[in-house]
Protein backbone atom coordinates (compact mmCIF):
# COMPACT_ATOMS: atom_id res chain seq x y z
CA UNK A 1 0.00 0.00 0.00
CA UNK A 2 1.49 3.56 -0.63
CA UNK A 3 -0.82 5.67 1.22
CA UNK A 4 -2.05 9.40 0.18
CA UNK A 5 -0.26 11.11 -2.34
CA UNK A 6 1.94 14.79 -1.13
CA UNK A 7 0.07 16.69 -3.75
CA UNK A 8 -1.93 16.94 -7.17
CA UNK A 9 -2.28 19.06 -9.65
CA UNK A 10 -5.55 19.13 -10.80
CA UNK A 11 -5.74 21.83 -13.82
CA UNK A 12 -5.37 25.07 -11.87
CA UNK A 13 -5.47 24.11 -8.64
CA UNK A 14 -2.41 22.29 -6.60
CA UNK A 15 -4.18 19.86 -3.99
CA UNK A 16 -1.84 19.68 -1.33
CA UNK A 17 -2.02 16.72 1.88
CA UNK A 18 -2.03 18.42 5.24
CA UNK A 19 0.53 16.54 7.42
CA UNK A 20 -0.35 17.91 10.30
CA UNK A 21 -3.55 15.94 10.22
CA UNK A 22 -1.89 12.55 9.25
CA UNK A 23 -2.15 9.48 10.23
CA UNK A 24 -6.04 10.07 11.59
CA UNK A 25 -7.25 12.66 8.76
CA UNK A 26 -6.33 12.90 4.53
CA UNK A 27 -7.48 16.82 4.14
CA UNK A 28 -5.81 18.27 1.03
CA UNK A 29 -5.94 22.25 1.19
CA UNK A 30 -6.49 24.19 -2.41
CA UNK A 31 -3.51 26.29 -3.15
CA UNK A 32 -4.82 29.01 -6.54
CA UNK A 33 -0.95 30.58 -6.68
CA UNK A 34 2.68 31.23 -5.06
CA UNK A 35 0.91 32.79 -2.07
CA UNK A 36 -1.15 30.25 -1.59
CA UNK A 37 1.77 27.98 -2.14
CA UNK A 38 3.76 30.03 0.15
CA UNK A 39 1.31 30.09 3.37
CA UNK A 40 0.53 26.43 3.50
CA UNK A 41 4.92 25.58 3.64
CA UNK A 42 4.79 28.74 6.62
CA UNK A 43 1.88 26.60 8.51
CA UNK A 44 3.59 23.76 8.16
CA UNK A 45 0.74 21.58 5.83
CA UNK A 46 3.25 20.29 3.63
CA UNK A 47 7.15 20.29 4.89
CA UNK A 48 9.87 18.56 4.15
CA UNK A 49 13.09 19.89 2.09
CA UNK A 50 12.53 18.13 -0.98
CA UNK A 51 8.93 18.53 -0.84
CA UNK A 52 8.48 22.29 -0.25
CA UNK A 53 10.98 22.97 -2.91
CA UNK A 54 8.71 20.91 -5.41
CA UNK A 55 5.65 22.44 -4.41
CA UNK A 56 7.31 25.59 -4.82
CA UNK A 57 8.00 25.20 -8.44
CA UNK A 58 4.06 24.08 -9.08
CA UNK A 59 2.82 27.63 -7.01
CA UNK A 60 4.87 29.47 -9.82
CA UNK A 61 3.52 27.87 -12.52
CA UNK A 62 -0.32 28.73 -11.13
CA UNK A 63 1.02 32.10 -10.28
CA UNK A 64 1.91 32.75 -13.69
CA UNK A 65 -1.18 31.23 -14.69
CA UNK A 66 -3.58 34.09 -12.88
CA UNK A 67 -1.14 36.52 -12.37
CA UNK A 68 1.69 36.49 -14.11
CA UNK A 69 2.56 40.34 -13.20
CA UNK A 70 2.84 39.42 -9.33
CA UNK A 71 5.16 36.29 -10.64
CA UNK A 72 8.33 37.98 -8.75
CA UNK A 73 6.25 38.95 -5.95
CA UNK A 74 5.07 35.37 -5.50
CA UNK A 75 8.55 33.81 -5.84
CA UNK A 76 9.85 36.14 -3.11
CA UNK A 77 7.07 34.92 -1.03
CA UNK A 78 7.98 31.74 -1.62
CA UNK A 79 11.66 32.51 -1.12
CA UNK A 80 10.77 34.11 2.65
CA UNK A 81 8.32 31.07 3.56
CA UNK A 82 11.59 28.95 4.95
CA UNK A 83 14.82 29.88 5.36
CA UNK A 84 16.76 26.60 6.79
CA UNK A 85 15.98 24.19 4.34
CA UNK A 86 18.21 25.22 1.48
CA UNK A 87 16.72 22.61 -1.36
CA UNK A 88 14.24 25.28 -1.18
CA UNK A 89 16.51 28.25 -2.69
CA UNK A 90 18.28 26.04 -5.10
CA UNK A 91 15.24 25.49 -6.88
CA UNK A 92 14.36 29.34 -6.63
CA UNK A 93 17.79 30.36 -8.03
CA UNK A 94 17.35 27.71 -10.87
CA UNK A 95 13.86 28.90 -12.01
CA UNK A 96 15.12 32.83 -11.63
CA UNK A 97 15.43 33.15 -15.26
CA UNK A 98 11.84 31.93 -16.11
CA UNK A 99 10.49 34.09 -13.39
CA UNK A 100 12.32 37.36 -15.15
CA UNK A 101 11.75 36.25 -18.56
CA UNK A 102 8.55 36.26 -20.16
CA UNK A 103 8.17 32.34 -20.65
CA UNK A 104 4.41 31.33 -20.93
CA UNK A 105 3.45 29.17 -18.09
CA UNK A 106 3.62 25.81 -19.52
CA UNK A 107 7.30 26.48 -19.23
CA UNK A 108 7.05 27.03 -15.25
CA UNK A 109 4.69 23.79 -15.69
CA UNK A 110 7.58 21.85 -17.67
CA UNK A 111 9.85 23.41 -14.89
CA UNK A 112 7.87 21.89 -11.88
CA UNK A 113 7.55 18.49 -13.53
CA UNK A 114 11.10 18.66 -14.43
CA UNK A 115 12.26 19.10 -11.10
CA UNK A 116 9.76 16.41 -9.08
CA UNK A 117 10.89 13.63 -11.51
CA UNK A 118 13.92 14.50 -10.74
CA UNK A 119 13.75 14.26 -7.25
CA UNK A 120 11.78 10.84 -7.73
CA UNK A 121 14.44 9.50 -9.92
CA UNK A 122 17.32 11.20 -7.48
CA UNK A 123 15.62 9.06 -4.72
CA UNK A 124 15.72 6.10 -6.29
CA UNK A 125 19.35 5.73 -7.06
CA UNK A 126 19.85 7.60 -3.42
CA UNK A 127 17.59 3.97 -1.86
CA UNK A 128 19.80 1.40 -3.92
CA UNK A 129 23.04 3.02 -3.03
CA UNK A 130 22.10 2.94 0.40
CA UNK A 131 21.19 -0.68 0.71
CA UNK A 132 24.89 -1.79 -0.20
CA UNK A 133 25.25 -0.32 3.73
CA UNK A 134 23.45 -2.96 4.84
CA UNK A 135 25.71 -6.26 4.63
CA UNK A 136 23.13 -8.51 6.87
CA UNK A 137 19.89 -7.33 7.94
CA UNK A 138 20.37 -4.59 10.43
CA UNK A 139 18.49 -2.69 13.48
CA UNK A 140 18.01 0.87 12.06
CA UNK A 141 17.17 4.09 13.61
CA UNK A 142 16.08 6.97 11.76
CA UNK A 143 14.71 10.84 12.91
CA UNK A 144 11.80 13.01 12.23
CA UNK A 145 10.49 11.98 8.12
CA UNK A 146 12.32 11.41 4.93
CA UNK A 147 9.76 9.56 3.12
CA UNK A 148 6.81 9.84 0.54
CA UNK A 149 5.72 13.13 2.28
CA UNK A 150 8.86 14.82 2.88
CA UNK A 151 10.74 14.48 -0.42
CA UNK A 152 8.95 12.32 -3.07
CA UNK A 153 8.36 8.61 -3.03
CA UNK A 154 10.27 6.35 -2.62
CA UNK A 155 12.26 8.86 0.26
CA UNK A 156 15.39 9.54 1.36
CA UNK A 157 16.51 8.02 4.35
CA UNK A 158 13.15 6.52 4.61
CA UNK A 159 13.74 5.05 0.79
CA UNK A 160 16.87 3.04 1.74
CA UNK A 161 14.93 1.29 4.71
CA UNK A 162 12.40 0.64 2.16
CA UNK A 163 14.62 -0.87 -0.52
CA UNK A 164 16.57 -2.89 2.20
CA UNK A 165 13.55 -4.03 3.57
CA UNK A 166 12.12 -5.82 0.29
CA UNK A 167 15.24 -7.75 0.16
CA UNK A 168 14.78 -8.52 4.09
CA UNK A 169 17.71 -6.71 5.21
CA UNK A 170 15.82 -4.62 8.08
CA UNK A 171 15.59 -6.28 11.65
CA UNK A 172 13.64 -3.32 13.09
CA UNK A 173 13.38 0.43 12.98
CA UNK A 174 13.53 2.52 15.68
CA UNK A 175 11.47 5.55 14.96
CA UNK A 176 11.81 8.60 17.53
CA UNK A 177 8.64 10.73 18.37
CA UNK A 178 10.47 14.11 16.66
CA UNK A 179 9.13 16.34 19.20
CA UNK A 180 7.40 19.20 18.89
CA UNK A 181 5.92 18.08 15.52
CA UNK A 182 5.93 14.32 16.05
CA UNK A 183 7.17 13.78 11.97
CA UNK A 184 8.51 10.45 13.59
CA UNK A 185 5.57 9.21 15.39
CA UNK A 186 2.92 10.80 12.85
CA UNK A 187 4.63 10.32 9.51
CA UNK A 188 7.35 7.91 9.84
CA UNK A 189 5.07 5.71 11.76
CA UNK A 190 2.66 5.48 9.33
CA UNK A 191 5.19 4.92 6.47
CA UNK A 192 6.42 1.77 8.15
CA UNK A 193 2.66 -0.08 8.78
CA UNK A 194 1.60 1.28 5.00
CA UNK A 195 5.48 -0.58 4.11
CA UNK A 196 4.82 -3.83 6.56
CA UNK A 197 8.43 -3.09 8.41
CA UNK A 198 8.84 -3.65 12.47
CA UNK A 199 8.91 -0.83 13.84
CA UNK A 200 8.99 0.70 17.50
CA UNK A 201 8.01 4.79 18.26
CA UNK A 202 10.25 5.75 20.67
CA UNK A 203 10.00 8.86 22.82
CA UNK A 204 13.31 11.21 22.19
CA UNK A 205 14.67 10.67 25.26
CA UNK A 206 15.14 7.06 24.65
CA UNK A 207 17.63 7.63 21.60
CA UNK A 208 20.98 7.16 23.54
CA UNK A 209 19.38 4.16 26.06
CA UNK A 210 18.16 2.19 23.09
CA UNK A 211 21.93 2.71 21.38
CA UNK A 212 23.88 1.77 24.90
CA UNK A 213 21.51 -1.45 25.00
CA UNK A 214 22.94 -2.17 21.99
CA UNK A 215 19.51 -2.22 20.18
CA UNK A 216 20.76 -0.46 17.10
CA UNK A 217 23.27 -1.88 14.35
CA UNK A 218 23.30 1.73 12.11
CA UNK A 219 21.35 5.56 12.25
CA UNK A 220 20.00 6.64 9.51
CA UNK A 221 18.85 10.04 8.64
CA UNK A 222 17.95 12.76 6.20
CA UNK A 223 19.33 16.58 5.95
CA UNK A 224 17.56 19.86 4.76
CA UNK A 225 21.22 21.43 4.13
CA UNK A 226 24.50 19.68 3.53
CA UNK A 227 27.34 22.71 3.22
CA UNK A 228 30.45 21.80 1.43
CA UNK A 229 32.52 21.12 3.99
CA UNK A 230 30.07 18.45 5.51
CA UNK A 231 28.08 19.89 8.23
CA UNK A 232 24.59 18.58 8.18
CA UNK A 233 21.24 20.85 8.87
CA UNK A 234 18.59 18.37 9.84
CA UNK A 235 15.45 18.58 12.18
CA UNK A 236 16.13 19.84 15.76
CA UNK A 237 17.18 16.23 17.73
CA UNK A 238 19.78 15.07 14.98
CA UNK A 239 22.77 16.16 17.10
CA UNK A 240 21.77 14.23 20.00
CA UNK A 241 21.38 10.80 17.55
CA UNK A 242 24.86 12.06 16.34
CA UNK A 243 26.60 12.16 19.38
CA UNK A 244 24.65 8.95 20.97
CA UNK A 245 25.76 7.05 17.71
CA UNK A 246 29.43 8.27 17.78
CA UNK A 247 29.97 7.39 21.88
CA UNK A 248 28.11 3.87 21.35
CA UNK A 249 30.05 3.33 18.14
CA UNK A 250 27.15 3.09 15.55
CA UNK A 251 27.89 4.67 12.16
CA UNK A 252 25.70 7.49 11.48
CA UNK A 253 24.46 8.32 8.37
CA UNK A 254 23.10 10.99 6.14
CA UNK A 255 20.96 10.46 3.25
CA UNK A 256 20.30 13.35 0.87
CA UNK A 257 19.98 14.24 -2.78
CA UNK A 258 22.65 16.25 -4.35
CA UNK A 259 19.76 19.24 -4.21
CA UNK A 260 20.23 19.45 0.04
CA UNK A 261 24.12 20.71 -0.81
CA UNK A 262 24.98 23.75 -0.46
CA UNK A 263 27.72 25.11 -2.52
CA UNK A 264 29.45 26.86 0.13
CA UNK A 265 31.03 25.83 3.54
CA UNK A 266 29.38 26.60 7.19
CA UNK A 267 28.83 29.49 8.50
CA UNK A 268 27.51 30.96 11.38
CA UNK A 269 24.95 33.05 9.81
CA UNK A 270 23.22 30.40 7.82
CA UNK A 271 19.52 31.06 9.43
CA UNK A 272 18.05 28.44 11.61
CA UNK A 273 14.17 28.83 12.25
CA UNK A 274 12.58 29.26 15.50
CA UNK A 275 8.94 28.31 15.40
CA UNK A 276 6.47 30.66 16.62
CA UNK A 277 3.62 28.60 17.10
CA UNK A 278 4.67 27.69 20.86
CA UNK A 279 2.06 26.14 23.41
CA UNK A 280 3.33 28.54 26.28
CA UNK A 281 5.48 31.75 25.90
CA UNK A 282 8.14 30.18 27.93
CA UNK A 283 9.05 27.96 25.00
CA UNK A 284 11.89 27.55 23.07
CA UNK A 285 11.34 25.43 19.77
CA UNK A 286 14.09 26.15 17.27
CA UNK A 287 13.28 23.87 13.98
CA UNK A 288 16.78 22.41 13.02
CA UNK A 289 20.24 21.68 14.68
CA UNK A 290 23.75 21.03 12.95
CA UNK A 291 25.68 17.93 13.26
CA UNK A 292 29.66 18.82 12.62
CA UNK A 293 31.50 16.26 10.29
CA UNK A 294 33.39 14.51 12.42
CA UNK A 295 30.13 12.21 14.02
CA UNK A 296 29.24 11.69 10.75
CA UNK A 297 30.38 8.20 9.29
CA UNK A 298 29.13 8.52 5.23
CA UNK A 299 26.54 11.31 3.16
CA UNK A 300 25.02 8.84 0.98
CA UNK A 301 23.34 11.15 -2.33
CA UNK A 302 22.54 9.78 -6.10
CA UNK A 303 26.34 9.93 -6.67
CA UNK A 304 27.09 7.15 -4.25
CA UNK A 305 28.23 6.84 -0.67
CA UNK A 306 30.96 9.11 0.76
CA UNK A 307 32.77 8.34 3.61
CA UNK A 308 33.06 11.33 6.21
CA UNK A 309 35.16 9.48 8.85
CA UNK A 310 36.37 6.16 9.59
CA UNK A 311 35.14 6.13 13.49
CA UNK A 312 36.21 2.68 15.31
CA UNK A 313 33.17 0.80 14.43
O1 LIG B 1 10.50 20.95 9.66
P1 LIG B 1 10.32 19.87 8.65
O2 LIG B 1 9.38 18.80 9.03
O3 LIG B 1 10.08 20.43 7.26
O4 LIG B 1 11.75 19.21 8.66
C1 LIG B 1 12.43 18.88 7.58
C2 LIG B 1 12.54 17.43 7.54
O5 LIG B 1 11.67 16.80 6.99
C3 LIG B 1 13.61 16.76 8.24
O6 LIG B 1 14.53 17.57 8.85
C4 LIG B 1 14.20 15.67 7.41
O7 LIG B 1 15.02 14.92 8.24
C5 LIG B 1 14.99 16.14 6.23
S1 LIG B 1 14.02 16.56 4.86
C6 LIG B 1 13.67 15.05 4.15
Amino acid sequence: MVGPVPFQLEGDILSVLDQRHLPHRVIYRKARNAFDVARLIRKMVVRGAPMIAIVSAYGLYLQALRNRRNLRKGWEALKNSRPTAVNLHNVLREVFPLVESNVPAKDLLEFARTVENRERRINEAIGRWGVSLFERPLRVLTYCNTGMWATIYPGTALGIIRFAHRKKLVRHVYVPETSPYMQGSRLTAYEMQLEGISYSVIPDNHIPFVMERGMVDIAIVGADRITSDNYVFNKIGTLSVALAAKRFGIPFVVAAPSTTFQNAPYSSDIPIEKRDDVPREDYLYYAFDITPPDLIYAIVSEEGIRKVTSPDL
